[in-house]
Order: structure tokens, then sequence, then C-alpha cells
């Protein structure tokens, strides 16, 4: 007998399966059981006739079921299965989360078992969905896998969002993001990206904001500013049309309109800061220059358009030490965030990065960075330095959009925020 997974079984009418997985629900009429197991590729209803089932089959009890597969038309997956022995294997007395409503504490406090709901389970599916046609789009044009280090000595996003730790007495950090590693990185391969945890020590409460995110971050060497925006653009295309591609069952659970996302083709439009504020002033949101941008702000300028947009030309003190100002207006640097539609924000940020050895030691020092800390990284400006530029992708944030998620906090398996450590 095959052991066959649940999405498969449609392929084995007729054969007598194996199925691993667990009762979901049961009930009983007579001498005929139903049992809905899930082993997490399906649903699938098993018939059990039998004068009595010897165990109790609660909520997430563990089974294992050996039975013939038969058509069954009524049935989502199109068949059953008719039960010749059922075995459980771990009994579950007492599950904690039932069919009525749970509070947002309540199910994040029992994460470890809400991840098995099957509304959880498919937006983990296309998580997984996004990181693979992600990494396969870079793979597929050129790009090199390459890990930057997660422990740092020093800041590659501002200081004041950095959770310290005590390395062997010295004072070291959580990575918040690879990109200073992947600048030294591109230098040596050309096109790079990594795809890992980074980490910020930021007190927001939002539904935008983890302290522990997955990050993508593609470097080029020899690629300036307008052809990173292009880039992103074709790489956010590529998930999104993969993930419809390949997850319209997931979406379909959780109930994505996937209509807005079908209108996700290149190109993005782009609109400077300026424009952004003259726009804003037109929708009664009025903002200073100089000001930075936020969440309601974003949220009202993506409604203006059907596809993700970028924001380009920030002023430069807003901005990061080591992105290029603008050589025709050095007050706005050459960088852009990509704002989500549907209120989502900033999915990525980039821009092409500084590589004249004195403006970035001017950088450094008008941010009060010590020369000493970045001395490396100077270095890729004394040896063949490069116009190069690189962006970074939230994860989390594109699953939420993707997925249509309210909080990014179901975007990943345990979420770490603010007020979340467990479980
Ligand atoms: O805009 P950020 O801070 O850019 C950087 O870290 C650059 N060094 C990346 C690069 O150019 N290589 O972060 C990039 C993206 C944001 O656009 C957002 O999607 C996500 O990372 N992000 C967060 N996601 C969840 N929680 C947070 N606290 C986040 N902070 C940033
Ligand atoms: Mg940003």
């Amino acid at each position: 007998m095959t052991t066959a997974s649940i999405s498969d079984l449609r392929h084995h009418v007729g054969e007598a399966v194996i199925v691993q997985g667990w009762v979901t629900h049961f009930r009983s009429s007579g001498r005929i059981h139903f049992i809905i197991v899930r082993d997490g590729t399906g649903v699938v209803q098993c018939v059990f006739k039998h004068d009595e089932v010897q165990e109790p089959l609660t909520t997430e009890t563990a089974v294992t079921v050996y039975g013939e597969v038969r058509a069954d038309a009524r049935s989502p997956i199109g068949v059953e299965i008719a039960v010749h022995q059922l075995v459980v294997t771990g009994q579950s007395p007492d599950y904690p989360i039932t069919p009525k409503e749970h509070g947002t504490d309540f199910l994040m406090g029992h994460r470890h078992l809400w991840v098995r709901s099957p509304r959880q389970a498919a937006i983990l599916r296309i998580r997984a969905a996004i990181i693979r046609k992600a990494r396969g789009f870079l793979d597929d044009h050129g790009f090199t896998v390459a890990d930057p280090p997660i422990i740092t000595p020093a800041a590659a996003e501002g200081s004041t969002t950095l959770f310290g730790i005590d390395y062997f007495g010295e004072p070291a950090f959580l990575s918040q993001s690879g990109q200073l590693y992947m600048e030294a990185l591109a230098m040596a391969l050309g096109k790079v990206y990594s795809f890992g945890p980074t980490f910020r020590a930021e007190k927001s409460k939002t539904r935008r904001h983890l302290t522990e995110f997955w990050m993508l971050e593609p470097e080029m060497a020899f690629v300036e500013f307008e052809e990173n925006l292009s880039w992103q653009e074709r790489l956010m295309e590529a998930i999104v049309s993969g993930v419809l591609q390949d997850c319209a069952d997931e979406l379909a659970v959780i109930g994505r309109d996937v209509v807005p996302l079908a209108r996700v083709k290149t190109p993005f439009p782009r609109i400077t800061y300026d424009e952004a504020l003259e726009r804003l002033a037109t929708l009664g949101m009025p903002v200073a220059w100089g000001e930075d941008l936020g969440a309601p702000h974003e949220t009202a300028l993506a409604e203006q358009f059907d596809r993700p947009v970028f924001v380009t030309h920030y002023p430069t003190a807003l901005k990061a030490f080591y992105m290029q100002p603008d050589p025709k207006r050095p007050e706005v640097v050459l960088a852009a965030d990509l704002l989500a539609p549907e209120g989502y924000g900033e999915i990525v940020g980039g821009s092409q990065r500084i590589h004249d050895l004195e403006l970035l030691q001017q950088r450094l020092h008008q941010h009060q960075l010590p020369d000493s800390v970045y001395s490396w990284y100077l270095d890729l400006r004394r040896y063949g330095s490069v116009p190069h530029s690189g962006f970074g992708m939230g994860l989390e944030r594109v699953v939420a959009w993707i997925t249509g998620l309210e909080h990014v906090r179901e975007t990943t398996p345990f979420a770490r925020t603010l007020n979340r450590v467990w479980p």
C-alpha cells in the first residue's frame, strides 16, 4: 500500500492507500462514522463503517487511515476514502482552539497550534511560494546568492533601532540589513542577493512592523538608479504572477480578491517625492518639504494607482547615509520606496549607493558615524569603486499585501513584535 498525500488522492481512485494526518471533524450516524482528516496538503472525508470507533476522535487527533480511494462528485477534491482500518497515532484531548471565535491575543499565544488551521497553513504556503518565485527570478537572471553575517559590529540603517548583544565581552549587534556586506559581495560577484532574517529594535506598534523580519536584498555592481527600479518592478511582477499561478487554492481558502493582483504588471508608475507632496496637498493632507511620509500618506498615494508605485528622490536628510545624492540636485537622493496598493505601504526600499570616497566620508560625519567602524566599507570606495545599486524587499509586508491580511503578524510562522516573543 502506498502512503499518499491528500492533494494527490485523485490520482489514486480505486487504489488502497495510507493517509496520515489529523482529525478536524468527526461525526457518527449509527454505524457510519465520518472523519474529516487534513494532512497539510488538503482535507479529505474518510467514511468508516464499523460498530463503534475504539478511541475518541477529538479535534487534532493524529490518525493513520488505511482505505480505498473512491470517486465522489460531492467532495471538493473529487474523492473520499472508504476506511478499512484506522489507527490513532496521537490523542488530542481538549484541543484549546475550538470553532468559537477566539481573540487575536489568545490565538497568537497559541500560535504553535494555530498554524494548523487551514487559513494559517494557506498563508504559510503562499509565503513559501513568494520566496520560491523571488529566488527563482534572481537565480534565473544571473544573481548569485551570498549570505551576509547576522552578528555585526555596526549599524547599517541607523543606530536607534539596533538590538545589542554581548559578544564575548565586546558589544555587537543583530543585523538590521545585510546591505553593506552585499555591496562588498557585489564587487566580488557582480549581481548578488541575500535572503535572511533582519532585526529592528523599533518601538513601533503598527500593523506593518515586526522586530524580526526577512529581507531579500539584491545588490548590483555597475547598476544605476533607473536600472535598479527596473529590476524591482520585474521581480515584483514575477512574484505576483507566480503566486497567482501556483496558489489559486490557497488564495481561495483565505478569500483573497485576485483581481487587483492580476493588474500588477510592469511598468510601475514613478512619482517624485515633490510630486507626492503636490498630490497629498490636493487630497487635503499637506506635508511640509523635508518631512517624512507617514502610513496614511502612503496609503492615500497608493490609492491613486492600480499597481505598486515608486516614490523617488526623497530629501537626502530623511534617508540613510549611504544613499547617492542626485548630482543635479544634492538635496534629494537617488532612492525610491515602492508602495504597495490597497494600503500596504512600503514593501521595497532601495537606492543607488555613494561610490565616491570623500562624499561617503562626509555623509558618515554628518550622521555622526565613526570612520573607524566603517573602515572596511570605505575600502570598497578605495579599491575599484563603481556605481552600484540595490534594494531590500520586506518579505512579511509582501506576504501581507498578496494575501490581503490586515496585519503582518500572521505572515510569518512566529511573529516577533514589540510586545510578543512567545511562543
Ligand atoms: O527600507 P529599509 O529599512 O531598507 C534597508 O534596510 C536597506 N538597507 C535595504 C537595501 O537597500 N538593501 O527596509 C527594506 C524593507 C522595507 O521596504 C520594508 O518592506 C521592510 O524592509 N521592513 C520591515 N518589515 C517589517 N517590519 C519592519 N520593522 C520593517 N522595516 C523594514
Ligand atoms: Mg525604507
